[in-house]
Parts: C-alpha cells; structure tokens; sequence
C-alpha cells in the first residue's frame, strides 16, 4: 500500500498543529487528514482552508473531526498542549500539560491503540515520556520529535560554511531538545569526510567558528521566538518526513526522542539518539561511537531531564 491511501491525524490546530498539516498536505504524504483542536470550529476552519487548495495539490482529504474519528490512522500527531501563564512555574506548567497528555492518552488508547504517536508539544522529551507512561502502547510506538529539528539547522548551517548542500552534510545533535543538547563533532562529516579538526573544502576546523556556529543552532527557536513570536514551518516539515518514513515503512535513521535501551548507560528518560524509524515506531537504536566530553554531555541532558520528570504529577 502507498502512503497515499493512509489517515493522519493532528491534535492540535494551533501554529505547529497547521504548519504539519499544510506539510502534509503540499507534499500528498497521506490519503487522508483529521484534524482536532480543544476549540473544534477552530479545526474546521484549518480543514476548510486547506481543503481550498485541493485542486492545486490533488486527491488529499482533510477533515475535522473528534477523537473517534481517529479510528484508523497510522500515524497520530500530537502538537496540544497548554502555555505558560505568566508567573507560572515550569513545574506547574508540566503537570497541566501531564494533565492534557493523560486525557489524550486515554482518548487515543481507546480510538487508536495501534497509530504510532509522534509528539511534538514541547518540551518534548519530557511529555513523549509522559505519553509513554500515560499510554497502554508500546513505547516503542510514541516517538518524540526531538533533536530532528536542531538537527537540520546544524546540517542547514554546516553546510552554509563549507559551501556544500546541507543534504550532504551527516551531523547530529542529540540529547535534550533544548538548552543542554549536544553536537556530535566527533562523526560530523560532509560526504564521507569527517570535518572534525580537519579541512573540508578550503575550510579548516575552527574550534571558535564551530562553537559559534552550534550556540547560533541552540538559540535558534529563542532567536525567532523573539522576532515572530513562535516557531512553527520548520517543526512543520519535520514532522511530515518523519510520518513519511514510518508510513512507508523507510527504515531511515533519525534522531528522535526515545527511551534509550541502556546506550551511553542511559534508560527511562527520553532524549533524542539516532534510530531506526519504521511502520511500527522506534525499530532500532544506532548509537553512534562518541567521544568523553560528548558522552558526558549526554548523561547532563538525561539528568536535567530527570529532575524534571521526578517532580510531575503523571
Ligand atoms: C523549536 O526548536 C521551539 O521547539 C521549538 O523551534
């Protein structure tokens, strides 16, 4: 069966909700879109917009719907989620969030046991464990975009610097989805060259430029918060590839946000490690080699992650 003839489903219609939505669409991944928001009119006012572009872009269907109307799908997005409000604490902020998570768990568990759910409500790692614990599935089923998007802004600026496509650029970002995410220099290369303290076309390995490079990649969400307010198109074109190669069943490596099998001595957190993505969710850790400092990098980002999720409410 091809791609085409599968539903998506999206939670949540606000500005990532839309931005995975209109990806889809434009790119015809699924046969089939369902759209659900808290505020159900709100959805219906995505699905009739981008149900106007239907004769540019062809036989896609999208629709709101409730969770019922789940029934089904494949893959199921989950961008919902609430702000902060102000003088809130982040702790305070996670467990209503937690509290969000436990009802779509159970809506889903019940509507779409066997949909692998891609999560993107941020911060991320910490709510793809939440689900992970909130629902009945297998882990392995509820996936985490993670590092995905950090690291297509680290290929995006690599290849910026040597003058290559970003495409031919091979570098992860692992870890947190957030301020203690780690650059994987020691397997960072561009086509089969390792860049690490070597020249890559015409380009030395600056230590200075490099760190600069990865902190403009660490604030980048800051930096457009900051200016746009939110940062949705990017997160947007993430999330479509990934729901992509789980419904073509691809087998493509990528650096989602797991529950780690004992990697780098890691387990019961999630953070993001390259792995297998397939039909049926996270098939497999490919935890590359990497050096002291960048191991040690990973063990801080599951520390931070753990204090936060040891004083939720789950
Ligand atoms: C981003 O990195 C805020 O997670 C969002 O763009």
């Amino acid at each position: 069966m091809t791609s085409f003839s599968h539903a998506v489903g999206i939670i949540g219609t606000g500005n990532v909700g839309v931005a995975a939505a209109y990806a889809l669409f434009q790119r015809q991944i699924a046969g089939e879109l369902v759209l659900l928001d808290k505020d159900p009119r709100r959805a219906e006012g995505e699905a009739m917009d981008l149900m106007h572009g239907q004769s540019l872009v062809g036989r896609v269907t999208v629709r709101a719907g409730d969770y019922a109307d789940l029934k089904g799908c494949r893959v199921i997005v989950v961008t919902a989620g609430v702000n902060q409000k102000p003088g809130e604490s982040r702790l305070d902020l996670l467990n209503r969030n937690a509290a969000v998570f436990r009802e779509i768990a159970a809506q889903l568990d019940r509507h779409a046991p066997e949909a692998v759910l891609v999560i993107a409500t941020n911060p991320v790692d910490i709510l793809t464990r939440v689900m992970q614990r909130l629902s009945a599935r297998p882990a392995e089923r509820i996936i985490g975009t993670g590092t995905m998007l950090d690291t297509s802004r680290f290929r995006a600026a690599l290849g910026d610097y040597y003058g290559v496509n970003p495409r031919s650029v091979h570098a992860y970002i692992m870890g947190e989805h957030g301020d203690s995410e780690v650059p994987i220099w020691s397997t960072a290369k561009v086509g089969g060259l390792s860049l690490y303290r070597q020249t890559v076309h015409g380009r030395p390995f600056d230590e200075g430029a490099m760190e600069a490079l990865f902190q403009r990649v660490r604030t980048a969400a800051a930096d457009i918060i900051s200016r746009k307010g939110y940062t949705n198109t990017a997160i947007g074109l993430v999330i479509a590839y990934l729901v992509r190669v789980i419904l073509e069943d691809q087998k493509s490596v990528l650096p989602v946000s797991v529950d780690p099998e004992g990697e780098y001595g890691l387990r019961e957190v999630c953070l993001s490690i390259p792995c297998i993505i397939g039909a049926s969710g996270m098939e497999g850790l490919v935890a590359p080699v990497i050096s002291d400092a960048e191991h040690q990098g990973m063990v801080r980002s599951a520390r931070i992650l753990r204090d936060s999720l040891e004083g939720m409410v789950i």
